[in-house]
């Protein structure tokens, strides 16, 4: 194991069996849909997650990626949502859109997605989250489709980062607090 985990909080197993429920989940919902189904991957966090759960959705579906920033090297959000790269599709209002997003903390940066979407004129929005921390909510906001629910750790791997490391780790581990140095000068 990676010397800076402090332990695997979901093995491989355990994130393939949630992503497979997750994807039946959407097959089920979707089958009857008028329009595009669209399966619109957050950059970075969610690419590992987006690439597993679209090889197991049997509906066609279509991809696309929007990337925001809302971190700095550190683990706390800042609540300020940018637009890095914005979703140029002149066909929105045919899009069933799904958020696939690595994991909500705050709720911050998907519901401000999801009503900037909506306001784009996208035909349906949802969120597919594989993992979720309820109890970091700040705005009031519940995911469509969620893989795992998650305490209050924080957590790399599988797509999630540290300051861009651990990304390709295939499970999800606890960084070992010392790696962010933890202090109240951090925030
Ligand atoms: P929110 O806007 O506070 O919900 O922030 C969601 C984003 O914060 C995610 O897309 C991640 O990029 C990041 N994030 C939140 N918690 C963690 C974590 O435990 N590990 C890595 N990234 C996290
Ligand atoms: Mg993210």
């Amino acid at each position: 194991m990676n010397k800076d985990i402090k332990a695997i909080m979901i093995s491989e197993e355990e994130i393939g069996a949630a992503v497979s429920r997750v994807a039946a989940e959407i097959d089920r919902d979707y089958g009857n849909v008028e329009g595009r189904v669209l399966l619109l991957a957050i950059l970075k966090g969610s690419v590992v997650f987006m690439g597993d759960l679209m090889k197991k959705i049997t509906l066609p579906v279509e991809i696309d990626f929007m990337k925001v920033s809302s971190y700095g090297a550190d683990t706390k959000s800042s609540g300020n949502i940018n637009i890095i790269l914005d979703l140029a599709r002149k066909d929105i209002d045919s899009c069933n859109i799904i958020i696939v997003e690595d994991i909500i903390d705050s709720g911050k940066t998907l519901s401000y997605l999801v009503e900037y979407l909506r306001h784009k004129g996208a035909k349906s929005v949802r969120t597919c989250t594989l993992l979720d921390k309820p109890s970091r909510r700040e705005v009031d906001f519940t995911p469509d489709y969620v893989g795992l629910e998650v305490e209050d750790e924080f957590v790399v791997g599988y797509g999630l980062d540290y300051d861009e490391q651990y990304r390709a780790l295939p499970y999800i581990g606890i960084l070992r607090p010392e790696v962010y140095g933890e202090s109240e000068g951090n925030a």
